[in-house]
């Protein structure tokens, strides 16, 4: 069955004629599903056959200065958000927040792609990160169907560390969050490359990637999309 692989690029490349080119170096005919997810400034300029956001806001419109609506992904052609990034949670993103724009996506049948860790540090072990999560999951996920949201779970102390969880962990987790809250797809996030990638999506409940450093060089995420 086909895994989803999702491409967060954060605050990268610095300009759109970059960000046009590495849209055109990923493969559109890959083994694994595939959402390229630019900085938000970008998404009108990528072509390519799932393209995602790396945030939104709650409200469709109004005095938000600074704020990007779901309307407005939704009229881009838009089909994934991520929210509650750890690297969003550390400037100040709320569960309440992080709920509010879950409900905002869906309503616009954009699907959000939840993503929960923040918190968790390389010492805890499964019982303690589940602890961790619940909190961030019951907030985020309430009044939701969770079974229209991706969730990915990404140990902020694998995040742009060279340092991954095992994929033994992460199948554990996804085992943890697929029975509790009905969520369909879990990915794993934090450390993935080309090397490490297959033992990922080899376990059975991990459902994908959420690839951020790999994802910015077109030949080694190639190789993770085409495990
Ligand atoms: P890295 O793959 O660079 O560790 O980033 C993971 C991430 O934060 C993806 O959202």
């Amino acid at each position: 069955m086909k895994k989803l692989v999702v491409a967060n690029w954060k605050l990268n490349p610095t300009t759109a004629k970059d960000a046009v080119k590495l849209a055109s170096s990923i493969n559109i005919k890959a083994k694994n599903k595939v959402v390229l997810c630019p900085p938000t400034i970008y998404l009108s300029s990528i072509s390519y056959p799932n393209v995602g956001a790396q945030d939104c806001f709650w409200k469709t419109s109004g005095a938000f200065t600074g704020q990007t609506s779901v309307s407005q992904l939704k009229d881009l052609k838009i089909k994934y958000c991520i929210v509650g990034h750890s690297e969003r949670r550390a400037t100040g993103d709320t569960d309440q927040m992080i709920n509010g724009k879950i409900h905002s996506l869906l309503e616009a049948k954009i699907t959000p792609i939840l993503c929960v860790g923040y918190g968790t540090t390389v010492l805890q072990d499964d019982l303690e990160v589940v602890d961790i999560l619940k909190h961030q999951l019951d907030a985020g996920l309430n009044g939701v169907d969770a079974s229209k949201v991706v969730v990915a779970y990404e140990p902020v102390w694998a995040i742009g560390t060279g340092k991954n969880a095992s994929p033994e962990h992460a199948e554990k987790i996804s085992i943890f969050i697929k029975a509790k809250y009905k969520v369909g797809t879990v990915l794993y996030g934090g450390s993935v490359n080309a090397n490490n990638a297959k033992d990922f999506l080899r376990q059975q409940n991990v459902g994908g990637l959420l690839v951020g450093g790999a994802s910015l060089k077109a030949g080694e995420f190639n190789g993770i999309i085409n495990y």
